[in-house]
């Protein structure tokens, strides 16, 4: 099996073969959680970049959140779409999740999360999967902890915690 084959199918990186751990998400699941990031991308709100990007997070119950990209003329306030659909879940009592689609308009390369949405997703844990795909639907798959290795973490000293702000 080459890794054309592989592209065409949408399955590339999905059992392993390009070195990323194998996929836990059944293949018809993934391909409709890329569906829905597909439909949440028509509904991206992306004035100045004009890059359409939409998510599609499925979480441990299997209801799926989704999220576009959310311009404003003040750049710095940009939401992502993956950061979106986590911040929609989260609101509505979900915080485990399983797999994150994301869906944008690249037909050459697979569409890639921000270095800000890798560690809001390291946030809800290392071992979920994100599927990147391109317009004709193909995908890869890599865990939290691949696409962000050293995510930061918080660890407060236990008998340190808000003593700075005791002894100001
Ligand atoms: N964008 C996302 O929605 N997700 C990413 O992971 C990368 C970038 C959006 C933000 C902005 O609206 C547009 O893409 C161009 O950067």
């Amino acid at each position: 099996m080459n890794m054309e084959d592989l592209k065409v199918r949408g399955e590339i990186g999905h059992n392993g073969e390009d070195g990323r751990s194998p996929a836990r998400t059944p293949p018809d699941q993934v391909k409709a959680l890329i569906q829905k990031a597909m439909e949440a991308k028509q509904r991206a709100y992306c004035p100045y970049s004009k890059f359409r990007v939409g998510a599609a997070l499925l979480v441990h119950d299997g209801t799926v959140f989704t999220g576009c990209n959310v311009e404003n003329a003040c750049y710095g306030l940009c939401l992502c779409a993956e950061r979106n659909a986590m911040s929609t879940a989260v609101s509505e009592g979900y915080r485990s999740f399983m797999a994150i689609a994301i869906a944008g308009d690249t037909d050459d390369e697979f569409i890639s999360a921000c270095g800000s949405c890798r560690q809001f997703m390291s946030e809800f844990g290392l071992n979920w999967e994100v599927y990147s795909s391109k317009t004709d639907g193909s995908y890869v798959k890599s865990d939290v902890s691949e696409l962000l290795p050293g995510a930061f973490e918080l660890k407060l000293k236990k008998n340190n915690i808000g003593s700075h702000i005791q002894e100001s």
